[in-house]
């Protein structure tokens, strides 16, 4: 059995990692890979955390503060680390596990700079540890539909990508009052979002970035934002008034929906509601100052093999998802992906996505990919199992679990679209990276 030390319990941590390992009965969604592995510790600055956690699981984690790595390490001799904190604490915690030999599975993004990705390729160089960076989204049904598509030729050789990705007013919002608004410990959207759509592509294309330019910027949130009420106001508002006034919180947090307070939501609050004291000592708002990231992007990506990709980023929109288009030699593969949840959707939400493959002088296939449940698309469970279990032949064969040099390309492309965006001028990603 493997015993894991988690650095970052976070409630991606608790929900990926944390409650499979120990199997909740009451959550059989998250999964109980209890005979595979055992946390044996967790780190956080805030081990309040850790402790009500075990209070109310009836479990016995034993919790360390950052300072404390190493007696975490020699107490309770972990075979491998989960980073699973706040985007700018992987990098040291990946590499401090790597010294240590030990294997790190290492949330996306693997890190938020490009420097800090170079410098854990060279700490796995140097240990018998490995990287493992836990890009479910590759995981999806769809996703792996597609590559399978790929991979058997229908395209030949790709051309160009078009890829326009959304984040919806609810859900976008969200990133505007958690930490991920400031770039010190997200890397900025292009980075902590973004990672997973660059390396959806990358993977899928099998292909390796090579120039990036952008345009950018924060349309929606932040003090410029055009709903930030204190604008129009002259005299200071407080928080709660702002709030009052503020579009977003009017459509999502307006009226108090009422839930039902049965025994699953019980167990499922205990597990995820922790609270945040250190994060946030105090309530963060969608127009505060300090934000300094971008919400929108317009990107051209050239790949090594002379592929290009347009993608287009925006954190405010109507319904959240993809529309996706993969141009080759061999015909072309189109698809829409409706994220929003149904309750959200502003539309009726199609029940599946599927995926349309036209050869270039055939008929059109429509491909409808069966509904997974489950996080994430259903992708959450499957990498749980590639993660504690061991890869399937599915997961060997399409190549879906990714180490520490996909992780850096998806950073680096990332970090060139908001320097890109702020400069005026294309990145190269091996400048980035070498
Ligand atoms: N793969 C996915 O689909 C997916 C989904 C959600 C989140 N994530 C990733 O999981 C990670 C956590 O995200 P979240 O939204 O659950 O976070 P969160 O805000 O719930 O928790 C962050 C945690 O990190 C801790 N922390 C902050 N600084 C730290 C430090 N220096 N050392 C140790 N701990 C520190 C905080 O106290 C907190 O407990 C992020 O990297 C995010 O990108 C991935």
């Amino acid at each position: 059995m493997k015993r894991y030390a988690v650095c970052g319990f976070s409630v991606r941590a608790i929900a990926q990692y944390v409650v499979p390992l120990i199997g909740i009965p009451e959550l059989p969604e998250y999964g109980d890979f209890s005979r595979y592995g055992k946390v044996v510790a967790a780190l956080d600055i805030d081990t309040e955390r850790i402790k009500i956690f075990n209070e109310r699981q009836k479990t016995i984690i034993p919790a360390y503060r950052p300072e404390e790595f190493e007696k975490m390490i020699k107490e309770t001799e972990p075979d491998a680390l989960i980073v699973a904190g706040a985007d700018f604490s992987h990098a040291q915690y990946t590499i401090a596990g790597l010294k240590h030999n030990l294997d790190v599975i290492v949330e996306k993004p693997m890190t938020i700079t490009s420097k800090q990705a170079k410098q854990v390729i060279e700490a796995e160089r140097k240990s018998k540890g490995k990287v493992i960076v836990a890009f479910n989204y590759r995981y999806v049904p769809a996703h792996k539909y597609m590559k399978k598509l790929i991979l058997e030729g229908a395209l030949g050789k790709i051309t160009n990508i078009e890829f326009i990705y959304n984040l919806d007013t609810y859900h976008g919002a969200s990133y505007f009052k958690r930490w991920n608004r400031n770039r010190k410990y997200s890397g900025g959207l292009s980075i902590h979002k973004s990672c997973h759509h660059f390396d959806l592509i990358n993977w899928l294309i099998n292909d390796i970035p090579d120039t990036v330019f952008a345009f950018g910027a924060l349309n929606y949130y932040g003090p410029d934002s055009p709903f930030n009420p204190q604008k129009k106001s002259k005299k200071k508002l407080s928080k709660e008034e702002i709030k009052k006034k503020c579009p977003y919180h009017l459509r999502w947090e307006g009226e108090t929906v009422p839930v039902p307070e049965n025994i699953r939501l019980k167990v499922y609050k205990d597990a995820f509601y922790l609270p945040y004291k250190v994060q946030y000592p105090e309530q963060l708002y969608y127009y505060d100052e300090d934000i300094d990231i971008e919400d929108t992007y317009s990107v051209a990506v050239r790949y090594k093999s002379g592929a290009s990709m347009t993608y287009s980023f925006n954190a405010s929109t109507p319904w959240e998802g993809y529309i996706l288009g993969i141009n080759g030699t061999g015909g072309r593969i189109e698809t829409i992906q409706i994220s929003t949840s149904s309750d959200r959707c502003p539309f009726p939400k199609p029940e599946r996505q599927t995926i349309t493959y036209i050869p270039l002088f055939g008929t059109r296939q429509i491909h409808d990919i069966p509904v997974v449940v489950g996080g994430h698309g259903g992708s959450d469970h499957v990498i749980k199992h590639d993660i504690f279990v061991s890869p399937t032949e599915e997961s060997k064969k399409l190549g879906l679990c990714a180490g520490s040099i996909e992780g850096a390309y998806s950073v680096a492309m990332g970090e060139a679209v908001w320097m890109s965006a702020k400069k005026g001028v294309p990145l190269k990603i091996d400048d980035l990276l070498k």
